[in-house]
């Protein structure tokens, strides 16, 4: 890179938390090949059986705080520091549910799939903070609804900050996605929309993604070892 890019767009998947210990979704063991999103992460499937779908949710919330941050986390916290410090940005979109980017050090993560750690209330769609878990009828803290659901990981839910997340994507120099497998849409194209705007777009995965021929430039591993050479070639 002539340059040192100056707004840096990153998306990362479930792949950068992997080594921390979290789940991936389509890799061989993954979360969608033990359980059916269909019965567990739908609105449908909370409506037919709440208590079931908050079970499954539980599980996955203890397990994200047991959890703990890795090098790439970290990385991309110091990389958010380093680019601030000279001026640029680092606009971390992540589609993860999880908080890995917060308790590594990020300052500002767009969660486009939601939270784990959060409920939203299906009557007024408030979020609130919910690190305990969610007790079945537990009330709504803006409307009093015994409706939350799930903050976070939901499919069929409309993901968030869309608008958020194309306008930065237009105004940056570097398009780098960390450890997703380009399944699931908008996120997986958002490659796309950088490569149409003739942004450099780069791939860190454990290996080739769905998206991988569109990338322009690839390094394959394990996210903890090849984000934070990526980014220190950056100079971040
Ligand atoms: N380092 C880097 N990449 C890894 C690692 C690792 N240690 N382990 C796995 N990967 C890669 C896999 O090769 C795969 O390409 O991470 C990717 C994970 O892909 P998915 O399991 O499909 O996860 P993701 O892309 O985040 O899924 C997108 O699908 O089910 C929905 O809402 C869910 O946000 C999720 C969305």
């Amino acid at each position: 890179m002539a340059s040192q890019p100056r707004q840096i767009f990153i998306l990362t998947g479930a792949g950068i938390s992997a080594e921390s210990g979290l789940g991936t979704f389509r890799d061989r063991g993954g979360l969608w090949a033990r359980f059916d999103p269909l019965t567990l992460a739908t609105p449908e499937a909370f409506a037919a059986d709440p208590d079931t779908v908050l079970d499954f949710y539980n599980h996955r919330r203890r397990g994200v705080i047991a959890a703990a941050p890795n090098a790439a986390h970290a990385a991309l916290a110091r990389a958010e520091a380093g680019l601030a410090a000279r001026g640029g940005r680092l606009f971390l979109c992540t589609q993860n549910v999880d908080d890995l980017h917060e308790r590594a050090g990020s300052a500002a993560v767009v969660h486009m799939h939601g939270e784990l750690l959060k409920a939203r209330c299906t009557a007024c769609a408030a979020v609130s903070e919910r690190r305990a878990g969610i007790p079945r009828d537990d009330p709504c803290p803006h409307c009093g609804a015994a409706a939350l659901r799930p903050g976070g990981g939901w499919f069929g839910a409309v993901p968030q900050h869309l608008d958020r997340i194309d306008a930065a994507l237009a105004g940056s120099d570097l398009f780098v996605a960390v450890g997703t497998s380009g399944a699931v849409y908008p996120a997986a194209g958002y490659v796309r929309q950088a490569r149409a705007l003739g942004i450099p777009t780069c791939e860190l995965n454990l290996e080739p993604s769905d998206n991988a021929r569109i990338f322009d430039a690839a390094r394959y591993g394990p996210a903890s070892a090849i984000v934070p050479d990526y980014l220190s070639e950056l100079g971040l």
